[in-house]
């Protein structure tokens, strides 16, 4: 479903490469991980997936396919109409991503005001099931209210909505549970977990933490200074880890951790 083909990015103000060379695939219905340290080029990757790019800013090149459908190189306008309706994207800090005078519904709708030729009822409708969707406790209340009203969890969860309400292919989510709990934390990739099983939504999830990564996703690829070190299933790479970086990335992990069961998550 989506294609990443030797992706090349340089900002102009950089000496190196922010991404040097990065091919990957993510499969139908798959949730595919992707971690590295900081600065290896995750978000950059992420970025030039979504559209969000600051094309003038570096110099670009390689492919990107959606369904076979180039997007790296297609014009801005073209992108956004594309990209808009097929991906959905979450990031750390859903603070910095909502309008803070804007009202959780409007913000959950705003994809479907863009994108869609619903009506003012329909998309309220649709936003009330996605505010649903995703576990918020009494959608019409929440609907009403400003991200201010709401904790962090909650407003991660009414980003996961907007995110979806559109009912994308993809979902981009770039260190969506960094921010939170443990708690919190877990219940997120719960959550991430059943609507990928329910609603076969693919699924790009980067993290700093292998372990988070494991609990959710079947396969992982490691990122070091713009490259890709490793890829393959999770508990393979887990186990035996080829590449000194992704070694050391598990010697990190407490030993505590390390032995949790894949699926206790609960
Ligand atoms: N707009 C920009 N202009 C110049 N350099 C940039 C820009 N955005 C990112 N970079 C650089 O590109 C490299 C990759 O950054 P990126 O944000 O993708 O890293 P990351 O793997 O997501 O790191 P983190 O885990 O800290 O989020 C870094 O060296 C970063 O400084
Ligand atoms: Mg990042």
């Amino acid at each position: 479903m989506l294609e990443i083909r030797d992706l090349h990015i340089k900002f102009h103000n950089r000496e190196r490469e922010a991404v040097s060379g990065v091919s990957l695939t993510i499969h139908d219905g798959e949730i595919l991980g992707l971690v590295g340290e900081s600065g290896s080029g995750k978000s950059v990757t992420a970025m030039s997936v979504a559209g969000l790019l600051p094309r003038k800013q570096c110099s670009y090149s390689g492919a990107i396919y959606l369904d076979g459908a180039e997007l790296l190189h297609i014009d801005r306008k073209e992108l956004r109409k594309k990209q808009g309706k097929a991906i959905g994207v979450v990031f750390q800090e859903p603070m910095n991503a909502m309008d803070p005078l804007m009202t959780i519904g409007k913000q959950v709708e705003e994809v479907l005001r863009i994108h869609t030729t619903c009506s003012r009822e329909e998309r309220k409708r649709l936003a009330l099931e996605a505010l649903a969707a995703v576990d918020l406790p009494d959608p019409e209340d929440i609907y009403g209210k400003y991200p201010h009203e709401l904790s962090g969890g909650m407003l991660q969860r009414a980003m996961i909505a907007a995110a979806i309400v559109i009912r994308p292919k993809l979902l981009l989510l770039d260190e969506p549970t960094t921010a939170l709990d443990v708690t919190i934390q877990a219940q997120i990739l719960e959550l991430l977990k059943r609507l990928n099983k329910e609603s076969g939504i693919s699924m790009l999830f980067i993290s700093h933490n292998l372990n988070v990564v494991r609990k959710l996703c079947s396969r992982v690829a490691v990122m070091q200074r713009g490259v890709l070190v490793e890829e393959g299933d999770v508990e393979t790479v887990f186990h035996h880890p080829q590449h000194p970086y992704t070694q050391h990335l598990i010697a990190a992990i407490p030993r505590r951790e390390r032995k949790e069961n894949r699926h206790g998550t609960k």
